[in-house]
């Protein structure tokens, strides 16, 4: 809800639905000093997710709470999540849990029942097949500095004035997605002279790519990437190609 206040200027019609009638209230409270009028007609409703009717929505966002449902629960969101984008084929059905090894094999269930009614996935994968991912070797995630207030501080026993929020998600389309062409899974490595490139590409491969000073623009814009980006930058993608093997 504060990613589409920031996003997009304009007023839209926002629904949140959680069981919960004090996260609710508290959603409300923070909602009334929001600075974008997107969130401020909200409407706060109370039910059990997976269940009942969910308005149409352009963007579905299923945030946190699939850790806290049973499987078959989990299920079910992600269905109540299809019907709400329906045929639309602009809707966009996001799904985000925690940054761990169990939010992202979460995640990789949902994004199975995604594709499996027919969406496309259009973030973070560069493709619809397999995750390349091995299994309890590695997961999937990417991470979000956010900025903490002295009050985060003191509840959290932190010194630092931000923390960094790990997290995994799908995003998935019903209509195909402009696509990256390569995506940054781990923070860059900057070396003397070149940056080390974690990358998912399509063809469901891992790939280390070393960018080297030689490649001139391309050596810039790997200096300034980060991990979740895409790979090459969209300007850059006519440039030369995505790095070398490493
Ligand atoms: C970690 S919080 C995330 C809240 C919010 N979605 C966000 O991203 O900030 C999880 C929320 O899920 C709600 N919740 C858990 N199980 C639920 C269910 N079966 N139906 C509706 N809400 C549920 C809880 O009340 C809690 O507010």
């Amino acid at each position: 809800m504060w990613a589409v206040g920031a996003t997009w200027d304009g007023e839209r019609p926002v629904t949140v639905i959680d069981w919960a009638r004090p996260a609710l209230d508290l959603g409300a409270e923070l909602a009334a000093a929001a600075p974008w009028p997107a969130v401020r007609g909200t409407r706060w409703t109370q039910g059990r997710v997976g269940t009942g009717t969910t308005p149409a929505a352009h963007l579905v966002t299923v945030s946190y709470v699939l850790g806290e449902l049973t499987e078959a629960d989990r299920a079910a969101v992600v269905d109540t999540a299809l019907a709400a984008g329906g045929e639309d084929p602009a809707a966009a059905i996001v799904v985000t849990e925690p940054g761990t090894p169990e939010g992202y094999a979460r995640v990789l269930a949902a994004r199975d029942r995604l594709l499996a009614a027919g969406l496309h996935v259009a973030a973070p994968c560069p493709h619809d097949g397999r995750c390349p991912i091995e299994p309890g070797r590695d997961w999937c995630h990417f991470s979000a500095r956010v900025a903490r207030s002295s009050l985060h501080r003191q509840v959290k026993g932190g010194s630092l004035p931000y923390e960094d929020e790990k997290f995994a998600y799908v995003a998935a389309t019903r209509a195909a997605p402009a696509r990256v062409p390569a995506r940054v899974l781990r923070r860059p490595q900057i070396r003397k002279g070149q940056v080390i490139l974690d990358l998912c590409e399509p063809g469901e491969t891992l790939r280390r790519a070393t960018v080297t000073k030689r490649q001139g623009p391309l050596y810039r814009a790997a200096r300034d990437i980060d991990w979740g980006d895409a790979w090459p930058p969209a300007e850059d993608a006519a440039d030369a190609g995505p790095g070398t093997p490493g």
